[in-house]
């Protein structure tokens, strides 16, 4: 008996695709599935041309089909088919549209560029040029740069360290409950790459003094302006620094 032309054609194709397919699944290393559909686009056309090449091939492919919707007496196994190719669409597009639960991919700015001045403390601080007071005594006075570093720990350990980690890794325990994640001062990425003027105004003003590109989430950092004074802020920056064993980004080198 001769295959019906339909069937030779879906044949031939599935054929088709397991020849693009095999190897990729022998090696463990599948053929990108847009080069599949691209080869698959061919393979199509020249089955078609190649079973369409004569007279008496076209027939035996088209034939089938056309007495499907042209005879008389068919009607049950016509509405069959066209019931099924509308159902497996349905299937195939419903399986597409699966909902994802994921979070939405929010893209924001972590550290963006800081406003130039900044009012806190009853006056405006210019961020340009601002420099970190204590951070003199660090070779005038080391006695005294010791106990404002001390300090600062233990205002950060009473203020900061349930969000920044008492590693400074930015693991305390609230958080996992936080999104954006509170910040590390360890490694090499953030405090390392800015300056203590920078840290200042983050201190003082919160995630709300945060510019729109880095606001598409809600940062829960506070603003301390109101419960830290002026200079705890800066000993608590000389602590994160001098924990982390990193030095803060400078605008030009010290002369000296
Ligand atoms: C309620 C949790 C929470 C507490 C408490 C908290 N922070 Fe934060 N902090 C965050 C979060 C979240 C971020 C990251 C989002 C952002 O940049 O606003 C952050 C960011 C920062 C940044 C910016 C770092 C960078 O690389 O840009 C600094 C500096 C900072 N915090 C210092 C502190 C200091 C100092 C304290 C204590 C006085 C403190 N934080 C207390 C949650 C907290």
């Amino acid at each position: 008996m001769r295959i019906p032309g339909p069937l030779q054609f879906a044949l031939l194709t599935i054929a088709a695709y397991l020849v693009l397919k095999a190897p990729g699944l022998v090696v463990q290393a599948p053929v990108p599935s847009s080069l599949v559909t691209l080869y698959m686009f061919f393979a199509v056309v020249v089955i078609l041309l190649a079973m369409t090449a004569t007279e008496a091939g076209t027939e035996r492919l088209f034939g089938p089909v056309r007495r499907l919707f042209a005879e008389p007496g068919r009607e049950r196994t016509r509405y069959t088919v066209v019931f099924a190719v509308a159902a497996a669409a349905a299937l195939i597009t419903y399986a597409n549209l699966r909902p994802s639960y994921e979070a939405p991919v929010l893209a924001r700015t972590v550290h963006p560029a800081p406003p130039r001045t900044m009012d806190a403390y009853g006056r405006t601080f210019d961020l340009s040029t601002l420099e970190n007071p204590l951070r003199r005594l660090e070779k005038d006075d080391p006695q005294r740069f010791e106990e404002y570093v001390r300090q600062g720990g233990t205002i950060y350990f009473r203020n900061c360290f349930f969000c920044h980690g008492p590693k400074l890794d930015g693991r305390g325990h609230l958080a996992k409950g936080l999104d954006p994640a509170p910040l590390p001062f360890a490694g090499t990425d953030t405090i390392a790459q800015l300056s203590e003027s920078y840290l200042f105004w983050r201190i003082v003003k919160g995630g709300r003094g945060l510019p729109e590109e880095s606001r598409p989430a809600l940062s829960s950092m506070p603003a301390w302006e109101g419960y830290l004074k002026e200079d705890e802020v800066w000993k608590v920056i000389l602590f994160l620094y001098e924990y982390t064993g990193n030095t803060p980004r400078r605008w030009k080198e010290e002369k000296g």
